[in-house]
């Protein structure tokens, strides 16, 4: 379908598996990465901690948009998406116009498995925890579910088979 343009959307909670998963679809298949949460930091000169900290999370949520909304022009790239992307209906809409949009999905002990040691993620910083992440994650799901094209589990997967699938899907489909 022409909307693809080879363009591919990876969302989902903190710790699904984004930036693996996209880093490998950089070097194995040769797409091209943006890294939303490293491009934000460099475009701002500072961590995501110091973003929150100093400008506020409205701030940050706005420059996601800013930053979805020109990338209209992408061809052959994977977007590792920050977890709350999916929360903005506006940000849906552009990811829609111009890829597929794939949910990496992960259960909350497996979430907090791979972020635990994490000091770059503020919403997590004070609540640490499998209880807080499975609350958030629970009130999510419906976002991210509604965004998505495909739904990719992770759990106890390797990133070879995530990866896979996800061109599997893609060949079929586009
Ligand atoms: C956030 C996820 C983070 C980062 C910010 C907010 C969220 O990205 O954008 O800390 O709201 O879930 P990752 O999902 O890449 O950790």
């Amino acid at each position: 379908m022409q909307r693809h343009r080879g363009n591919i959307f990876l969302i989902g909670f903190m710790g699904a598996g984004k930036s693996t998963v996209a880093r490998e679809l950089q070097s194995v298949y040769g797409m091209r990465l943006i890294e939303m949460d490293e491009q934000i930091e460099a475009q701002e000169k500072m961590p995501i901690s110091e973003i929150f900290a100093t400008r506020g999370e409205e701030y940050f949520r706005q420059l996601e948009t800013d930053l979805l909304e020109s990338l209209r022009q992408e061809e052959n790239t994977v977007v590792s998406c920050g977890g709350g992307v999916p929360m903005r209906e506006r940000n849906v809409e552009a990811m829609r116009g111009s890829g597929r949009i794939v949910y990496l999905s992960a259960a909350p002990e497996t979430v907090y498995e791979r972020v635990r040691h994490s000091h770059n993620r503020p919403l997590l910083e004070n609540n640490m925890n499998v209880e807080y992440i499975k609350g958030l994650l629970e009130a999510r799901l419906p976002r991210y579910l509604a965004a998505a094209d495909l739904t990719v589990r992770t759990d106890g997967r390797s990133v070879k088979e995530i990866c896979e699938e996800i061109l599997r899907e893609r060949t079929d489909e586009s």
